[in-house]
């Protein structure tokens, strides 16, 4: 719901449990008054009056006693009193920075608004509102829209800029929101690493000074995701104020935290302003990616079942957004480049076996490719290696009862390679200098009309062809070389932005041509998992790190914004190809049911007891994989050494409840664990995983209310990685 209060100069903007309250003061400068837990009033603008003026700081418009630096300013500016990081910078063509903008009037609108180009979060319930903003000498106007999405507890910003002169201008800063708060007393919660260990959870106390969390990657990365949290010292995973933004943008992005010396806080993000300006001809737009804001006064747990129930409704791909996901085999740790259709027959045959729905073939089905150094772009069936064409082996897997599914790494490009030899121009590179290749590869110049048309036309031969319910869409190397033979000296920029609305475009075109396909993003691993590919992948390979206990830190950060139906998961051989260690297979199950299950291990190399034990992982999980992909999740413990999850089907009839002790310790006594969301007046029957459920000598009966306040008892550790399981079911009497 969106309030106009005070005379039109203030917005509430409120969910079920939030406000977010946005103010135009006298000078016409908009601020932020308040976000946080939701607050009952009619007057709000007295937070800003009641500031206390500092000393030696500058007046505004001639007034000694209007202090800019000190107010909590909602899009702040560069090269006036407000002296802080600006939330936008323009350039003239007379070579002036300095753009004044004041506010001019809103609008009001129902739904949600697609941003051109771009993913959008989508709700017909949404309400929204754009706060006009223009530039006292008429040299910009620049639009901040905000959706309320009221029933998710999660608002949405973006900004526009237009250029209503007739000599262009450049954007060289654009951010999609600005959130400013007139304290200093948060954590930062940033979510980094690097390949193989994606997305862990840092936490740090903010100080006076600039933050900067970014990506100049050309994807977000491996190493930072586009996700900051501020939170309240004393928050932790159930209790205390959590503010968090996450960016809709796949691309090069930043996040600016300021703390400045009157104790205030201004957190940003948007596209990367490194290397980057958009040349904005007279009369014409540019429109900023979306950001999505999310409140929570129920600590970091109560901020990603939003975050989680949000991305599922509004938007990931409504087809598969509640729809279950195979079981799958992929065959890349199975047998990397060496197969030939035998093989991959035998690991289909044996696949079925033991219970799985999908087989995936990963790379080297295509072109001549029997290493990494070739045919990236040639997207087209190796048959002499396939044993004949693509669609006889789709054929062959389907009457094993099995779905087919294909890797394909389309933004790429190997010098060995017929479209490499045709286009040797199609690549990001500087004329005069020799590309890098990473990974023997190229970057296709997706800015291209062209190029994405041949993507596109490429894969929709292939999809078209040979009944793929399953796309894996992979990309192993970052950007560099940034320039594009077709882009004129000053618009070199924004090579990096148009790769982006060039991949949308594609992804666009080719997800909504084939809507019964599921896509998994993966970008060497979990390298681009956020909510720009959510609105086109319905899963992501979360971690080319299938090591259980790695996986236990990444897939803790990765829930923290995305939710379990997202997050591709795999049981993968011992020991381990990426750590060397060595876990059970029942403790690799464990980890790998805190997502969608899938195997990549060679099933023909395993003895019949390990055989049945997956056998019946598989049996297991088809019984709890709709509470884990569609369930809320509860984070019940991670402390680096114990981590314990568990997801409550959403009509509350059944809990999955995981524990993991990394070290065994001597002579320590287990203690319980105490679960979380259940109905305390109603009646469960605990079962331990593997057990039969019903089975009476096997099941206990206990209270929601036990459960949640006494807990259950943990085992003692049999050796290092011991891991447990529960299932819950309610009682209904
Ligand atoms: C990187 C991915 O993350 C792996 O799973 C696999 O698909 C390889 N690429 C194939 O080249």
């Amino acid at each position: 719901m969106i309030q106009i209060l005070e005379n039109e100069r203030t917005f509430h903007l409120q969910t079920t449990a939030s406000s977010l309250i946005l103010h135009v003061m006298e000078s016409g400068h908009p601020v932020c008054l308040y976000w946080g837990g939701k607050v009952d009033g009619d007057s709000f603008s007295y937070i800003v009056k009641e500031i206390k003026k500092a000393s030696y700081l500058s007046g505004t418009d001639g007034n000694q006693a209007f202090r800019l630096e000190q107010y909590p300013l909602l899009y702040p500016a560069y090269g006036n009193p407000d002296m802080r990081t600006p939330a936008f910078l323009f350039r003239y063509e007379d070579g002036s920075r300095i753009t004044d903008l004041r506010f001019q009037g809103y609008e009001v609108f129902h739904g949600s608004r697609k941003l051109d180009g771009y993913p959008t979060c989508m709700d017909k319930e949404a309400e929204g509102i754009v706060v006009k903003l223009s530039d006292r000498a008429g040299q910009a106007e620049v639009w901040l829209t905000y959706t309320v999405f009221q029933d998710y507890d999660a608002v949405t910003q973006s900004a526009k800029v237009f250029n209503p002169a007739k000599t262009s201008m450049v954007v060289e800063k654009l951010m999609s929101g600005c959130i400013s708060f007139l304290d200093d007393r948060y954590d930062c919660l940033t979510l980094t690493g690097a390949w193989g260990r994606e997305r862990h959870v840092n936490r740090e106390a903010i100080r006076q000074g600039l933050f900067v969390l970014d990506s100049k990657r050309g994807a977000s990365g491996h190493g930072s995701n586009p996700f900051v949290a501020l939170v309240e010292p004393g928050a932790d995973e159930d209790n205390g104020n959590v503010y968090a933004m996450n960016l809709v943008y796949s691309g090069s992005f930043e996040a600016d935290i300021e703390v400045d010396m009157h104790q205030n806080t201004r957190m940003m993000m948007g596209i990367n302003s490194f290397d980057f300006a958009w040349k904005l001809d007279g009369g014409a737009c540019f429109q900023s990616p979306e950001l999505v804001l999310v409140h929570s006064s129920e600590g970091l747990g109560g901020m990603s079942r939003s975050f989680h129930r949000f991305y599922r409704e509004c938007l990931m791909p409504k087809r598969f957004a509640h729809s279950c996901r195979p079981v799958l085999i992929n065959n890349w740790e199975a047998t990397y480049f060496s197969f030939d259709r035998k093989t991959i027959l035998a690991l289909a045959d044996e696949a079925v076996r033991l219970g799985v729905e999908l087989f995936v073939l990963d790379d080297g089905w295509f072109g001549h490719r029997d290493r990494e150094d070739s045919s990236l772009g040639d997207w087209t069936a190796y048959e002499a290696k396939l044993g004949g064409t693509l669609e006889s082996l789709a054929e062959e897997i389907h009457a094993r009862g099995l779905q087919f599914g294909l890797w394909f790494e389309p933004e790429m490009v190997s010098p060995d390679s017929h479209l490499y030899r045709s286009h040797p121009d199609w690549i990001i590179r500087v004329p005069g200098h020799e590309p890098q290749s990473g990974r023997n590869q190229y970057v296709l110049d997706l800015g291209r009309k062209e190029v994405q048309d041949y993507i596109i036309d490429s894969l929709d031969r292939v999809l078209g062809s040979a009944g793929i319910t399953y796309v894996k869409w992979d990309m192993n190397r970052n950007i560099t070389d940034i320039g594009s033979a077709v882009l004129p000296a000053d618009r070199q920029k924004e090579v990096l932005h148009r790769y982006m609305l060039g991949l949308y475009r594609i992804l666009e075109e080719i997800t909504g041509r084939y809507p019964d396909v599921l896509f998994e993003g993966c970008a060497g691993g979990g390298g681009r998992f956020d909510p720009g590919m959510l609105c086109y992948f319905s899963q992501i390979w979360t971690s080319d790190d299938t090591d259980a206990m790695e996986r236990l830190e990444i897939q803790r950060g990765t829930s923290m914004a995305y939710p379990g139906i997202a997050m591709g998961c795999h049981v993968s051989a011992c020991p381990n190809h990426q750590m060397g260690r060595v876990t059970s297979l029942h403790t690799r199950g464990v980890v790998a049911m805190g997502g969608n299950l899938g195997y990549e291990l060679n099933l023909l190399e395993l003895g019949e007891t390990e055989k049945q034990e997956i056998r019946e992982q598989i049996a297991f999980y088809k019984h709890i994989r709709d509470t884990v992909q569609n369930g809320i999740l509860y984070r019940l413990k991670s402390d680096g050494q114990e981590y314990a999850w568990m997801y409550l089907a959403e009509d509350g009839s059944q809990a999955v409840v995981s524990h993991v002790r990394v070290l065994a310790r001597g002579n320590t006594v287990p203690k319980r664990l105490k679960l979380a969301g259940l109905s305390r007046d109603s009646w469960y029957e605990v079962t331990v995983a593997g057990e039969k459920v019903g089975n009476s000598d096997k099941s206990r009966i206990l209270s929601g209310s036990s459960l949640c306040s006494i807990g259950l008892p943990l085992s003692v550790p049999e050796g290092d990685f011991f891991a447990e399981q529960w299932i819950v079911e309610k009682l209904h009497k």
